[in-house]
């Protein structure tokens, strides 16, 4: 077919490899829940706008900064994020990706988070700690949405490439990554044990 696909969008997907991975992982989260204790000005916060659920987003939001654990989860997740930055092709002045905000968020079942992007940020993404089955991914929608207007469907069986809105399964111990513009949600969790994850976002300057 003389088709040639245009305005791509991607998206990274990877497992993040390192020899003490597993004892990170239980680390992670027991700071995760350890912070949810320690937190109040949190717990408010997501009272009001993460019902059932907890994130520091809007209290402890540069856990990098602060704990030494999620310090080494940054180092292990940042050349993942250089290497996405060069596969997209960006022109950073010669500027290096960092992390500029990191926090936790903490799924009981039935927990959603609502449409949303990043704004301000470059790159970024989430790393999954602990994902009991039925953990709701992660979905993305298509940036050309609001000018489809009359635009047909497409079909239910349509490529992912070719569909509006697309999942990406949650797993513990991978990480995905996408451009801080792409609009996404994760639908009400349905795992009747917490879902845990750790949230960032990368800048060039
Ligand atoms: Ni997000």
């Amino acid at each position: 077919m003389p088709v040639e696909s245009l305005f791509a969008t991607d998206v990274y997907r990877a497992r993040v490899r390192h020899r003490g991975i597993a004892a990170l992982n239980a680390e992670l989260l027991r700071e995760s829940r350890q912070l949810r204790v320690d937190d109040a000005a949190g717990r408010r916060w997501s009272k009001a706008r993460y019902p059932g659920g907890y994130t520091s987003y809007g209290s402890v939001n540069r856990l990098h900064r602060l704990s030494p654990t999620f310090a080494r989860l940054r180092d292990l997740i940042t050349p993942h994020v250089t290497a996405f930055g060069r596969a997209l092709c960006l022109d950073l002045a010669g500027r290096p990706l960092e992390m500029t905000d990191c926090w936790v968020n903490i799924m009981s079942r039935g927990v959603a988070h609502g449409w949303h992007l990043h704004p301000l940020s470059t790159i970024s993404g989430t790393y999954y700690v602990q994902t009991p089955p039925g953990s709701a991914g992660i979905k993305f929608e298509d940036p050309r949405l609001d000018r489809m207007m009359a635009a047909p469907p497409r079909r239910a069986r349509a490529p992912r490439a070719a569909r509006v809105w697309v999942s990406v399964p949650a797993r513990a111990g991978t990480l995905v990554l996408f451009e801080s513009w792409l609009r996404h949600e994760v639908p009400p969790n349905s795992a009747r044990a917490e879902r845990v994850s750790v949230s960032f976002n990368y800048g060039w300057f």
